[in-house]
């Protein structure tokens, strides 16, 4: 360790917060390019229509939608959790809807995270409903370990452990979203880390 282990881990911020690096941003890159051209193989010479869930996947659906030679749109949605503060209820409401029909269209679903699985699930409820010609889900990571709704991602960037991240879209309270990485987040002295996972 020594020197590796101050390189990874960033200093305490004034809140008393560090983030220790997880996956590096070449590596992210990397993936991204890797998802990128299986996609693309998966539906040759078709255009293929992202929805980004705002606001972690902005960067995830950014990265991969350049990486994808030929006909490609994009459109987002919003959604919150009730009782994020406390643990999540696993109720979701849509707070932003999308701007065009999805109907007919081969609609790939960009989340920068599958956790519980309780959004996703929800999500695609919604898109079933709206008749798009297919339905595919595309994640940069995955907490398997997590996970209470039977929901899997078609695309998998990353398998990660049960531990909070941020970075790469990813926030802690709106705060870290712009890190070219990702990290786990620790939580100043005096804070609990299960926090972090409310
Ligand atoms: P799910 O409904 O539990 O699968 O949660 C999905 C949402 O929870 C993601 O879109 C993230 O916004 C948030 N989330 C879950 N795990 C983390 C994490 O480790 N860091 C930051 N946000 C997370
Ligand atoms: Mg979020």
């Amino acid at each position: 360790m020594g020197k590796g282990r101050k390189k990874s881990i960033s200093r305490r911020n004034e809140r008393g917060e560090s983030v220790k690096v997880l996956l590096s941003g070449a590596r992210i890159q990397r993936k991204i390019r890797e998802l990128a051209s299986v996609i693309r193989r998966d539906f040759p010479g078709e255009p293929l229509h992202f929805v980004g869930v705002l606001k972690g996947a902005v960067f995830f659906l950014s990265d991969l939608a350049r990486q994808i030679p030929g006909e490609v749109s994009f459109d987002f949605i919003a959604v919150s959790s009730y009782g994020k503060e406390t643990q999540s209820s696993g109720e979701v409401k849509l707070t932003r809807d999308l701007d065009a029909s999805i109907e007919g269209k081969t609609v790939i679903v960009v989340e920068d995270i599958l956790d519980t699985g309780l959004t996703l699930q929800y999500l695609l409820r919604v898109f079933e409903q709206r008749k798009p010609k297919r339905l595919r889900v595309a994640v940069l990571l995955d907490k398997e370990e997590r996970r209470i709704a039977p929901v899997r991602a078609d695309y998998v960037g990353f398998k990660i452990p049960n531990a909070f991240v941020v970075g790469f879209g990813l926030d802690y309270g709106e705060r870290y979203r712009n890190l070219p990485y990702v990290g786990t987040l620790s939580l100043g002295s005096g804070k609990k880390e299960e926090r972090a996972q409310e």
